[in-house]
């Protein structure tokens, strides 16, 4: 493989970066969501973002430490917003990352099943509203 470029581990080290964040993110929204079947949901999703950040890592070789800002912010947008209002924009953001991994995974391969995963999230979080008991 080519040597990766400045401008690539920029990128790279973003997308890692962001998979630890959201590692965190949707531990606070399991932690904060009243209905089990989020609650378990987001703890799945939390558990994929972080097999996420390994696959970044293992192309970065760099370790980064998880930022707290969307896991002090989502709980309380829930708590404002209702999960009506903010799965659908959480799922907006995991399909935008569909978007911008879709490159990425062209010349990283690993990034592929990332890709998938994230428009998986996506559909699972919408999913979640049309599943309503
Ligand atoms: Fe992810």
């Amino acid at each position: 493989m080519q040597p990766v470029t400045d401008k690539e581990m920029r990128a790279l080290l973003k997308a890692q970066q962001g998979e630890l964040d959201v590692v965190l993110m949707y531990n606070a929204l399991a932690d904060k969501a009243r209905d089990p079947h989020d609650k378990e949901t987001f703890r799945q999703l939390a558990s994929e973002e972080g097999h996420h950040a390994v696959v970044f890592h293992e192309l970065t070789g760099k370790a980064l430490q998880p930022k707290k800002t969307k896991a002090i912010l989502l709980p309380l947008l829930y708590s404002c917003l209702g999960r009506k209002i903010l799965y659908p924009q959480i799922a907006r953001f995991e399909y935008a990352a569909v978007r911008t991994y879709a490159p990425v995974a062209e010349r990283f391969p690993t990034v592929e099943s990332v890709k998938n995963d994230e428009k998986r999230h996506g559909d699972i979080l919408l999913g979640l509203l049309h599943s309503d008991r």
